[in-house]
Formats: structure tokens, C-alpha cells, sequence
């Protein structure tokens, strides 16, 4: 297969330093991350993090594009990954047909599929028919229930170094590394030559990426693998108490903001 420059990128940054990757949403958010990120992904945690649902696995299809299409109006260097929504590649037949769309319709530069341990041959001829993906191993949203941090005992680890290893044989050009104990991650990262992308899983990876409004402190989300850089929840409601205090008192518009 062909790599795309921006691909080959990815996958030389594994010697050479961390990856930067976040995810966005929507183009005024993209436009300021292009400039810090390796990586922006269109997650599907748009579902709970934007849309307030309950699981993941509601968003559909064409709702993951219209939010691509906006994201990829901002990109100019980072590289923009389209995260399959749940339901949308459970065979080869479903997944080209609708890859085929996404691509056309937004120009993305690849695709994230989540591992659920048996659609490595998906995988496979998605990437031998030219489809750079991003394979996503560990907590996977779309097809474990209850959050429980992964690879902890033996049997666990051993699964989830091997399913790496079967991601990279598959073709894949990176893994992200969702929620997988620290010793786990590093051996994984030692026995694969493409990058993970860890998140909650160490600083053993060969980068990272956050959920955005995680990090800004919009989502109220705050688990243990979150820093909280800043509270934009806080900051934004100072705002509004001085915006509702001037308009209450006839502060706001002033001279200044009228015609
Ligand atoms: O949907 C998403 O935001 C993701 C990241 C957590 C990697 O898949």
C-alpha cells in the first residue's frame, strides 16, 4: 500500500518524539489545534461529550461526517482521523461502502476502527485495499460495558500484546491504547513498530491523546487520567454573571455597542 506523507509522518515520529493528538469536533475548536497536533480525531465521543447521550454507540454516521466535514475546514498540517461510529464496519462490505463515502465526503486522512478482538480481517483488507487506519485496543467504548481499566492481570496483558500485534500485521499505522495498565502498555509499545497513542495508559506510549473537553474542563469529566490544565466551566460562568449582571442593570449595551 501506498502511504500518504502525512501517514509516513506518523509513523517516523515513534523514534523520534511523542505524538501530540487531541480530538475536535467542530472548525473553530480544529483551528486551534492544527498548529499543537500530530493528530486531530473526530472521536465518536461527540455522542456524550457534545450530544449528551448516553452511550457512544447512538451517534450515527452521517452525524460523525457533518462534524468531520467542519473539523477538516481548519486543518492545515495536522492529520485528521474519522472515527468509525458502532455499527458502521461489522464486515468488509458495510466498512468499504461506507469509507468510500466518508472519504468523498470529507477528506479525511484516515480512519480509527475499535478492536473487538475479531475484525483484524476487516482491518487487514480495508488497509490492502489502500485505507489508512488506526486500530483501538483496550477500553473500547463500543463493545465493553462497565469502564474498568484493561491488561492488568497476566491473561489480560498476554491478549492485549498479542491483539496489538495482530493490528500491526493487519496493516494498521497506528493504535490508540484506551485505559491499559502501564507495565502492559510499555510491552506493547516495545513489540510493535508503529505508534500507540495512549490515553490513560502511561507515559510509556508514543503519544497521547485527550478528549478536548476533557482537558479544558468542559465535559465535567474528570477521571483519574485527566489533567486539569484549566476549568473553562468556571471561567465561562464569570462571564455570564457579569454579562446577566449588566444586563439586569442596564449596563450592557452601553453607547459603545449601539447604533
Ligand atoms: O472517541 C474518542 O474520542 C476516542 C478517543 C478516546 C481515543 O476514541
Amino acid at each position: 500500500m501506498k502511504l500518504s506523507k502525512k501517514i509516513k509522518k506518523i509513523i517516523k515520529l515513534k523514534s523520534k518524539r511523542k505524538l501530540v493528538c487531541l480530538t475536535a469536533y467542530s472548525k473553530p475548536i480544529a483551528k486551534i489545534l492544527d498548529k499543537y497536533c500530530d493528530i486531530i480525531l473526530v472521536g465518536d465521543s461527540v455522542a456524550t461529550a457534545f450530544y449528551g447521550m448516553k452511550s457512544t454507540k447512538e451517534i450515527k454516521l452521517d452525524t460523525m461526517i457533518a462534524h468531520n466535514k467542519s473539523v477538516k475546514k481548519a486543518i492545515r498540517k495536522s492529520t485528521l482521523v474519522f472515527d468509525m461510529p458502532f455499527n458502521s464496519y461489522r464486515n468488509i462490505k458495510e466498512a468499504k461502502k461506507n469509507i468510500k463515502k466518508i472519504f468523498k465526503k470529507t477528506s479525511c486522512d484516515a480512519v480509527k476502527l475499535e478492536s473487538n478482538g475479531k475484525n483484524f480481517n476487516i482491518l487487514k483488507k480495508l488497509v490492502q485495499s489502500g485505507i489508512p487506519v488506526m486500530g483501538h485496543i483496550g477500553y473500547t467504548p463500543q463493545y465493553k460495558g462497565k469502564f474498568k481499566p484493561q491488561g492488568i492481570k497476566n491473561n489480560e496483558q498476554k491478549k492485549l500484546i498479542n491483539e496489538a500485534l495482530k493490528i500491526q500485521k493487519a496493516g494498521a499505522f497506528s493504535i490508540v491504547l484506551e485505559c491499559i495498565n502501564s507495565d502492559t502498555a510499555k510491552k506493547i509499545t516495545n513489540r510493535i513498530n508503529i505508534p500507540t497513542i495512549g490515553i490513560g495508559s502511561s507515559n510509556s506510549c508514543d503519544g497521547q491523546i485527550l478528549v478536548f473537553d476533557d482537558l479544558i474542563g468542559l465535559s465535567g469529566f474528570y477521571p483519574k487520567f485527566v489533567k486539569k490544565y484549566i476549568n473553562l466551566q468556571k471561567i465561562i460562568e464569570n462571564v455570564l454573571k457579569k454579562f446577566r449582571r449588566d444586563v439586569i442593570s442596564s449596563r450592557f449595551p452601553s453607547k459603545l455597542h449601539t447604533y
